[in-house]
């Protein structure tokens, strides 16, 4: 018997192929490369989204043969991709992938990556189009700008992809932006904020802005506090090089975490183009205070136990400070300042080695002003939340009060759920998928501008300075809670209290 067609699933059509194109991964022996970019390329080329004239070429410090990167890759999908492995479709990925030896510093790399793209131009009809993905740390972008701008050819677009976090602070920031505008325009550049190719966010736009029931009622009268989570199980990971400079505040809280606040608070835009949304968002970033310092928190694991495990503290990790003072966790009570939520506190925190992966934001309304039903407790009539379920079990749920049955009136909370797995039968594409393919169309949407990065960042360096006044004592949370109890106080001085888990 053939299966019922899914009337939900229509709709999810082939967007239009992009262009002829080459793309450069720099940073093509690291870790993003093989667990995120090849395994989101593959299920691309599998769902024939890749252009028809394409090709990849990878480009990094360490020694390696076209033939060696190729299976290193082959290996990465097998491992990392969210489809089965298809033979065939490799094949036709790996056919026009070639792989240059480079060292940033030093222009001779460049000059053979040059000759590499024009003879590969050559053979796959590709135009001259360039897509250059910088999967670097941003130290190594500036000199790299450079190269390209002087080697661009008159032939063909070029895009520029630029992986999180865009600079260190506020001044290297603008000093990035700088350098990048000496030679590209900003409609060139795709700064990488992957949270935004996540569906569930881009269905955060969609439930408020193609429903008319939410939007009436988003705003200061009728919600009384916004919580975001951002929480993670694992530890480091080995990359300990890059988070004890980064921290959660640089790693989370600077890109996605403020870009969540954003998509939650923002107005609604004229229409979905790239200008319209982040005009929207830039205007959140900007209503946003700084927090004082009792309102933000920060913490730092210890040993402990994470699903049932025994895990090391930071510390203890492999490439980490013994005396390390880099904060794993972060809880802040932020205020956007508008007409739309004054006084309406958004609580986040985000951290690693929480107790549970959870992304989610959780809209708390106001509790119904007047319960009539004389049984009635507050603990069983608990204020309505939406819940929206960014990663894990992506959907969204709403809670409200329901009648038990039988005599009386006992009122329990209940859940209406909307799980994207079931109602729509097909796996979720993975943000990166998204993203690649967005930047080979040129579309912006979803990526974060200059102007939203610098407000990010204003942000950021205001609470690292005051933090660098204050004194500490870390660790503070074992590893497998959910974080210090500074971060109960927070919310608890405020006669509210963190979602349950
Ligand atoms: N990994 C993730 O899940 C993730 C998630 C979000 C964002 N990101 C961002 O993506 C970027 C890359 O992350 P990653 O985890 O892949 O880092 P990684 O594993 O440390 O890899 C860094 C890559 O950059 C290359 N590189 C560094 N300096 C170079 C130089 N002077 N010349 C030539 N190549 C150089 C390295 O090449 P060699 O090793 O061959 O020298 C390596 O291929 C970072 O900005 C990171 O913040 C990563």
């Amino acid at each position: 018997m053939t299966e019922a067609p899914n009337p939900l699933l229509e709709g999810l059509t082939v967007r239009r192929r992009p262009d002829p194109c080459l793309l450069v991964i720099f940073g093509a022996s690291g870790d993003l490369t093989s667990k995120k970019l090849m395994p989101a390329l593959y299920s691309l080329a599998l769902r024939r989204l890749l252009p028809e004239k394409f090709g990849i070429v990878g480009a990094a410090r360490s020694e390696e043969s076209d033939e060696a990167f190729c299976e290193r890759m082959k290996q990465a999908v097998q491992e990392h991709a969210r489809d089965p492995f298809d033979e065939e479709v490799w094949n036709g990925l790996a056919a026009g992938m070639r792989y240059v030896t480079l060292d940033f510093a030093d222009n001779d790399g460049e000059d053979h990556l040059a000759e590499k793209l024009i003879e590969l131009d050559n053979e796959r009809g590709t135009l001259g189009n360039r897509v250059y993905y910088f999967a670097v740390p941003p130290s190594a972008i500036g000199t790299l700008v450079d190269e390209i701008a002087e080697r661009r050819s008159s032939e063909g677009w070029v895009r520029l992809v630029i992986e999180k976090p865009f600079g260190h602070d506020l001044q290297s920031a603008r000093e990035l932006t700088a350098k990048i505008q000496e030679h590209f325009s900003e409609d060139e550049v795709f700064r990488i904020d992957h949270y935004l190719g996540k569906e569930t966010v881009q269905n955060m736009l969609a439930l408020r802005f193609a429903n008319g029931i939410f939007e009436p009622i988003w705003n200061r009268q009728f919600i009384d506090h916004v919580q975001i989570t951002v929480a993670e199980s694992i530890g480091i990971e080995g990359r300990a090089g890059y988070y004890e400079q980064a921290g959660a505040i640089r790693d989370i809280f600077q890109n996605h975490l403020l870009q969540l606040v954003a998509i939650t608070a923002m107005e609604p835009p004229i229409d979905f183009t790239a200008d319209s949304v982040r005009n929207e968002k830039l205007k959140v970033l900007k209503s946003m205070h700084t927090p004082g310092p009792k309102h933000v928190v920060r913490g730092q694991y210890g040993p402990g136990f994470v699903e049932g495990k025994e895990v090391p503290g930071y510390r203890e990790e492999s490439g980490v400070a013994p005396g390390s003072m880099t904060e794993t966790f972060v809880a802040a009570k932020l205020f956007v300042d508008n007409w739309r939520w004054a006084d309406t506190p958004f609580y986040v925190r985000m951290g690693k080695r929480l107790a549970r992966r959870e992304t989610t934001i959780a809209i708390q309304f106001k509790r119904a002003p007047h319960p009539p039903f004389a049984d009635a407790t507050e603990e069983s009539l608990r204020p309505n939340t939406l819940l929206i379920h960014v990663q894990p079990n992506e959907g969204v749920s709403l809670a409200i009060g329901a009648k038990v049955p039988g005599q009386g009136m006992t009122i329990r909370t209940v859940h209406m759920d909307f799980l994207y797995g079931g109602t729509f039968r097909e796996g979720l594409p993975e943000a990166y998928e998204r993203l690649i393919l967005d930047a080979m169309l040129g579309d912006a949407t979803l990526f974060t501008r200059s102007d939203e990065i610098e407000e990010q960042w204003a942000l950021v360096d205001a609470i690292v300075a005051f933090w660098k006044r204050e004194r500490i004592s870390f660790p503070n949370y074992a590893a497998g809670t959910w974080g210090p109890a500074a971060s109960d106080e927070l919310i608890h001085r405020d006669g509210r209290s963190w979602r349950r888990h």
